[in-house]
């Protein structure tokens, strides 16, 4: 069987309408606009509804996808969804989806790779595609992180947004399309960032809930510096393995975690400023679904044209470590 690329053919994204300021987090919580902005880059993220489920804002990056690609969702023959926010422990979200949008051809299975999710989602749909065994394929990275975070707790509370992002995969064309990808996992990383409670480990009790052990834990100092330095080192070993350089990408696009940890990585690998996308200003960390979301961000500012080198890269619980090399194919957008 003769092995195809797969290309991103259409990129949707979604982000619900509600905006949480630094200011309202104020009212919360004892921190400041300045601490929050100066240490993490974050002015405002998107927060769902109380009650949201993470199929719902999914499905509206998806059906936005599927109209900028002018396909039926029956056309689809797999849904991966990355996500850590479930709609329920099971079934797979992408289970759901697949019932909300009606993509009754499809099979459809999770990924659990917190911000590291699209990248390992998108790696996997390009699998099926490059041995020829689907031509379709629906990956969504998407989180409603306002579901698992304690906004008692300042030092995540700040950090987190909700948000949904959809690409169609396809075989490609022409030289366009995911070129390669390169993904590290560090087991012993799991008690630096972790949901303790509602697994076979520890199941739900009063005693969890009360402990507040159903939010969202982490080690920030921790998590800051190896993702400084893995979304340096992960790209840097996907560029050597083709002979490139920093220098031949046109732009960078890492996971939306911190700016300051964007900026640091970016650096370490030799990216200059302006090939550097962020929009975490405006989103904060919307976990699974920050690639995309970045995604769309440089196409509203007109920094991605078909043709152009891209690396995709991302850290996050697990610890997952994610790079993916992309000659961009262009998606139609609006
Ligand atoms: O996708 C992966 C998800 N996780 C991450 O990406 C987290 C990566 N880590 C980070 O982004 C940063 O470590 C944080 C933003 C979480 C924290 O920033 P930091 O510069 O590493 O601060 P720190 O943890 O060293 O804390 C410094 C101080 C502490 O006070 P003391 O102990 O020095 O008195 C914290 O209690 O800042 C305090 N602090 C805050 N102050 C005001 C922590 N959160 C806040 C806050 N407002 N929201």
């Amino acid at each position: 069987m003769s092995r195809k690329r797969a290309r991103i053919s259409a990129l949707g994204c979604h982000v619900p309408d509600r905006v949480v300021k630094n200011a309202d987090l104020e009212k919360m919580v004892d921190t400041t606009d300045e601490w929050i902005h100066s240490r993490t880059g974050i002015r405002e993220r998107r927060r769902a509804e109380p009650g949201t489920p993470t199929s719902e804002i999914a499905l509206n990056a998806s059906r936005k996808a599927l109209d900028l690609a002018e396909m039926r969702a029956s056309d689809i023959d797999l849904i991966i969804v990355a996500t850590i926010t479930p709609d329920v422990p099971f079934p797979a979200t992408a289970c759901i989806l697949q019932d909300k949008l009606g993509a009754s051809r499809a099979w459809c299975f999770d990924v659990s790779a917190a911000c590291s999710g699209f990248i390992y989602a998108l790696t996997i749909g390009a699998q099926f595609i490059e041995t020829g065994a689907h031509r379709k394929i629906l990956v969504v990275g998407a989180d409603v992180m306002s579901a698992i975070v304690d906004y008692e707790e300042r030092s995540t509370c700040i950090l987190f947004g909700d948000g949904a992002g959809a690409v169609l995969l396809e075989p490609a064309e022409d030289e366009t399309g995911i070129l390669d990808f390169y993904h590290e996992t560090d087991g012993w990383g799991a008690p630096y960032l972790n949901m303790p409670a509602g697994g076979s480990a520890l199941s739900t009790s009063h005693e969890t809930v009360d402990q507040k052990l159903h939010f969202i834990r982490q080690d920030g100092r921790q998590i800051f510096k190896y993702a400084t330095r893995k979304m340096a080192e992960a790209p840097q070993i996907l560029l050597a393995r083709h002979g490139l350089t920093a220098a031949d990408i046109d732009l960078y696009v890492a996971h939306q975690a911190n700016a300051r940890i964007i900026d640091a990585a970016a650096q370490r690998l030799g990216v200059s400023p302006e090939k550097v996308v962020k929009n975490i200003e405006r989103y904060g960390n919307t976990t699974g679904a920050t690639i995309p979301l970045a995604l769309g961000t440089a196409l509203d500012e007109g920094a991605l044209e078909k043709g152009d080198l891209m690396v995709l890269t991302s850290v996050g619980a697990g610890l997952t470590v994610g790079a993916m090399l992309v000659r961009w194919s262009g998606v139609p957008w609006k």
